[in-house]
């Protein structure tokens, strides 16, 4: 996505990659994962002789003035984060540079990487080498917006050269007056985790209201709304649900703990973070089980959505996965729906048996429950009564509240929903 987007602003790029598939498949056009846009960003700047892919990776370092280290950067089992895929592009590129190199993580690295980098170029003796850290803030299915209109960019730098490299790279973004933070290279790496731990934590946050005002008669769509008015708090991200899941909270929450920890400064708030989601998602399965009555032997259950968050395949940390486990532990028959996550959320459950049907209403059909997990938009406006029809009994557990529970009601379905008491509804709407 970086290297696509990167073009589109104009530079020239090459994405380097060993996975030999990946390479041909790009090469012909196709984009391994899914991401609304980023074929027709991939086809254009191919097209115009601006962004290719090889596998020749000390070609690529010889002839680059820039390069980007976006390798991935798995946890290792402490949470820490596995940066042998990151050093190992360190010690090609002090290989195989030819004249001044700037080198840039862009992958997720903790704190004190960039210097890690800085020590294998010294020992190589590549003085003309400069180390930077410029942070991705991309989110999945909408990483095209993000990129081309971001918040901000920052630059983590040793030295001015460096700093008016980067930003000829981004030269696109001035236009739109963003705003560039340059900073050292330890805060850059530090914005990164403590972004995504706010972030994480705004969403624990909320998800702990729902909690409390399930049992206080509150109605948590209106708290959030309530606080989110506040400018100091903001409305975003604070969307009650089954717990953040994805390739980066989870992971990244993890890291920042070990690396606060590491440093003899533990992150109480992000252990706490941590520990909140693990309980939100454990939740959701009671919830579903208290909505059929206290048992789930037996029940035939749809469900609705897969993958982490809508717009994307996904199901990395997906909170579907514990729920489904859970379910199909409690005795449950399990019928699910996603429009593109089915492959990979196979791959993950391997033998558990879940029937995977082709749309929302297959998922109903004889059902006792009809669960919500993902907010794609094609579940937001189902045909309740179609839905209904063909539900054994008509019970709707949304655990996105996407729907109105009134509107719901009215089509004679019971509804559950989080961070609000079911029927609570009914005395609003009589106010
Ligand atoms: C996140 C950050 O938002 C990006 O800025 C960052 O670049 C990216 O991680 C990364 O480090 O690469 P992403 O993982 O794609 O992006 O997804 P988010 O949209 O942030 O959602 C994360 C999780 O939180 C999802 O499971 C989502 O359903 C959940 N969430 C989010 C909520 O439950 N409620 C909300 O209000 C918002």
């Amino acid at each position: 996505m970086t290297g696509a987007g990167l073009s589109d602003f104009g530079n020239e790029v090459t994405c380097v990659d060993i996975d030999e598939e990946k390479i041909s498949k790009l090469e012909a056009g196709e984009v391994p994962i899914y991401e609304p846009g980023l074929d027709t960003i991939i086809e254009r700047n191919v097209e115009h002789g601006r962004l290719r892919f090889t596998t020749d990776l000390p070609d690529s370092i010889r002839t680059a003035r820039a390069i980007f280290i976006a390798v991935g950067t798995p946890p290792n089992e402490d949470g820490s984060a596995d940066l042998s895929h990151v050093l190992g592009v360190a010690e090609s590129i002090a290989e195989h540079m030819e004249g001044p190199t700037l080198v840039i993580t862009k992958s997720t690295v903790p704190v004190g990487t960039g210097a890690k980098i800085r020590s294998i170029l010294d020992k190589a003796g590549r003085t003309d080498a400069s180390v930077a850290s410029n942070p991705e803030f991309l989110r999945e299915g909408s990483a095209i917006e993000d990129f081309q209109h971001p918040d901000r960019v920052v630059i983590g730098a040793e030295d001015e050269d460096s700093i008016q490299v980067l930003k000829q790279i981004y030269q696109a973004l001035h236009a739109l007056e963003t705003p560039f933070v340059v900073t050292s290279i330890p805060s850059a790496e530090l914005i990164k985790y403590a972004s995504n731990a706010f972030l994480a934590t705004k969403v624990s946050f909320i998800n702990e209201v729902a909690a409390l005002a399930e049992e206080v008669g509150a109605d948590v769509q209106d708290v959030a709304k309530g606080m989110g008015l506040d400018n100091r708090i903001g409305p975003r991200f604070l969307q009650a649900g089954p717990g953040y899941g994805g390739s980066c909270f989870p992971k990244d929450t993890r890291a920042l703990a070990e690396i606060a920890r590491d440093a003899g400064a533990p992150f109480e708030i992000v252990e706490t973070v941590i520990r909140v989601n693990e309980k939100v998602k454990s939740r959701m399965v009671e919830k579903v089980v208290d909505a059929l009555g206290g048992s789930v032997a037996d029940k035939k259950v749809g469900i609705l959505g897969l993958s982490f968050k809508p717009d994307t395949d996904d199901m990395r940390e997906s909170p579907s996965v514990p729920l489904l486990r859970g379910l199909l532990d409690g005795g449950a028959q399990i019928r699910a729906y996603d429009p593109e996550a089915v492959e990979n959320a196979k791959e993950i459950l391997e033998n558990r048996s879940v029937e995977f049907v082709e749309d929302a209403y297959d998922v109903a059909s004889h059902a006792d429950a009809v669960v919500i997990v993902t907010e794609w938009n094609e579940f937001r406006a189902l045909d309740l009564e179609r839905l209904g029809s063909v539900m054994k009994d008509r019970l709707l557990v949304d655990l996105r509240n996407i729907y109105d529970p009134v509107q719901v009601r009215r089509k004679g379905f019971r509804i559950v929903s989080l961070g609000r008491r079911e029927g609570d509804e009914l005395r609003r709407e009589r106010r």
